[in-house]
């Protein structure tokens, strides 16, 4: 394009001169179509039928992609948003596309559907904030989707990853949406993937899987590590039991190990459906921290209503502050033992005052000449 544009040239040639002009005109006119349609864009690389445009400051996929391309790389770029406009001319033959690093934060309608033969998307460590249900075609041949760090924030998750159950995607067969802060997801999230074999919620904030996942049939490898999984109930676990097929990996969830997972470690001691069992351990409480999962004895795993220990330390604890008591109040008595002397005299010499004024008016009382006497002077 950019060659057609250059100048035909000034008015001065002569006759033989324009006939030359014109052929050059006609080869330059067939160069740029076959750049159009072959060329690699400025900057790119291409190699057979790979094109790669990395880390160049784009801010768009570039135009002018040969029509031939089957791989093609867009990563570290800045592209703020993919949409109709991304891939204008069809592209019969791409199948791979790589679009990691762009800080992408939109993905609006139609945006894949000049691509029909789309088989693996990468958008991993972007910034979507808006996924549009309509991106993908409703054929859409595309297998192995990776979203991993994709999203924004948790916020809206739910209606962000809404175009996952808009029936489009029905050849997906792994979907990575690992190091994604979901925490929750809807329960029927996965249901309109029937195809799903592989799926990663690695390092997601989780804390219970969706009710529908086991519902997919053909999912193979569940991949569940580093969430917030302290538990898993027991109807969870007959849903596992009720697919053989499944295969699933838990390590690095901050596992409770209290009376509560009793039953989770009964069947973790004889489930094969847990690839990384060994590799399971206490985060709660403290003394089991670390602790692997299936070296824990029952009578370890201590419920929390359970006072014995807690009553145990409190018992040493009021006993250790008694004597600190006690000691202290020796301590004190030590430190004013002369004052203490002279209180003791003092109150012995007041009794024995008191002693003989008693003495001396029971001597009075008692005899009965004075008792009156005694009454009025008491008046
Ligand atoms: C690419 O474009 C050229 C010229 O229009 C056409 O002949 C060729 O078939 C196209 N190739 C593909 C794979 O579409
Ligand atoms: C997502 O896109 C739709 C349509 O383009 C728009 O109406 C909506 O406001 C967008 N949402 C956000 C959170 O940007
Ligand atoms: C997805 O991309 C991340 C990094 O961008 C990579 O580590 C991971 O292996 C990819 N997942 C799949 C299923 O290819
Ligand atoms: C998520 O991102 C949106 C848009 O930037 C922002 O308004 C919102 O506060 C964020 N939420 C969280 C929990 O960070
Ligand atoms: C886990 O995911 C968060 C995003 O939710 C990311 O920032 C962090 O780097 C991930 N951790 C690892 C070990 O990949
Ligand atoms: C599915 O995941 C397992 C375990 O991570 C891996 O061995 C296998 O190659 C994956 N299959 C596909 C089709 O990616
Ligand atoms: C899971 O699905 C069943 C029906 O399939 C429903 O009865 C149950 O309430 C769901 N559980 C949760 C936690 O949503
Ligand atoms: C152990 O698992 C097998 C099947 O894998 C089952 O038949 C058996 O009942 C289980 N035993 C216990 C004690 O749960």
């Amino acid at each position: 394009m950019r060659l057609l544009s250059t100048p035909g040239g000034g008015n001065r040639g002569e006759i033989s001169g324009s006939k030359l002009r014109s052929g050059m005109m006609y080869l330059l006119f067939l160069l740029s179509f076959v750049m159009f349609c072959h060329g690699c864009p400025e900057k790119c690389r291409c190699v057979s039928q790979t094109v790669k445009c990395q880390n160049i400051n784009l801010n768009a996929i570039p135009q002018s992609l040969p029509n031939n391309t089957e791989v093609l790389f867009v990563t570290g770029n800045y592209i703020s948003g993919l949409g109709m406009d991304s891939f204008p001319t069809r592209l019969e033959l791409l199948t791979d596309l790589y679009l990691s690093g762009n800080e992408i934060e939109s993905v609006d309608a139609k945006t894949f559907e000049n691509l029909p033969n789309l088989v693996r998307l990468d958008l991993s460590d972007n910034k979507i904030l808006n996924f549009s249900e309509g991106a993908f075609p409703h054929d859409s041949k595309l297998q192995v989707f990776n979203l991993s760090n994709s999203f924004h924030n948790h916020t809206f998750m739910d209606v962000v990853l809404g175009f996952l159950q808009s029936e489009n995607l029905h050849q997906l067969t792994v979907l990575d949406l690992s190091n994604n802060d979901l925490v929750i997801l809807p329960d029927d999230i996965f249901s309109n993937l029937p195809h799903l074999v592989n799926l990663s919620l690695q390092n997601s904030s989780i804390i219970s899987i969706p009710n529908g996942t086991f519902k997919v049939p053909m999912l193979h490898d569940l991949d569940l590590r580093d969430n917030s999984f302290r538990n898993l109930p027991t109807t969870i676990l007959e849903q596992i039991n009720l697919k053989p097929g499944l295969h699933m990996r838990l390590a690095g969830n901050p596992w409770r190990c209290d009376c509560f997972i009793e039953d989770m470690l009964l069947w973790l001691k004889n489930t094969t459906q847990i690839i990384d069992r060994q590799d399971l351990t206490c985060a709660v409480p403290e003394a089991l921290r670390q602790r692997p999962l299936l070296h824990l004895e029952q009578s370890q795993l201590k419920c929390p209503g359970d006072m014995e220990g807690v009553l145990e330390t409190s018992y040493v604890f009021l006993g250790l502050v008694l004597a600190l008591i006690g000691v202290i109040f020796l301590l004190v008595l030590y430190l004013n033992r002369k004052g203490i002397k002279r209180w003791i005299y003092n109150i012995r010499d007041a009794c024995r005052d008191h002693m003989e004024g008693y003495h001396y008016r029971y001597e009075i009382n008692s005899d009965p000449r004075l008792a009156n006497l005694s009454i009025n002077s008491d008046v």
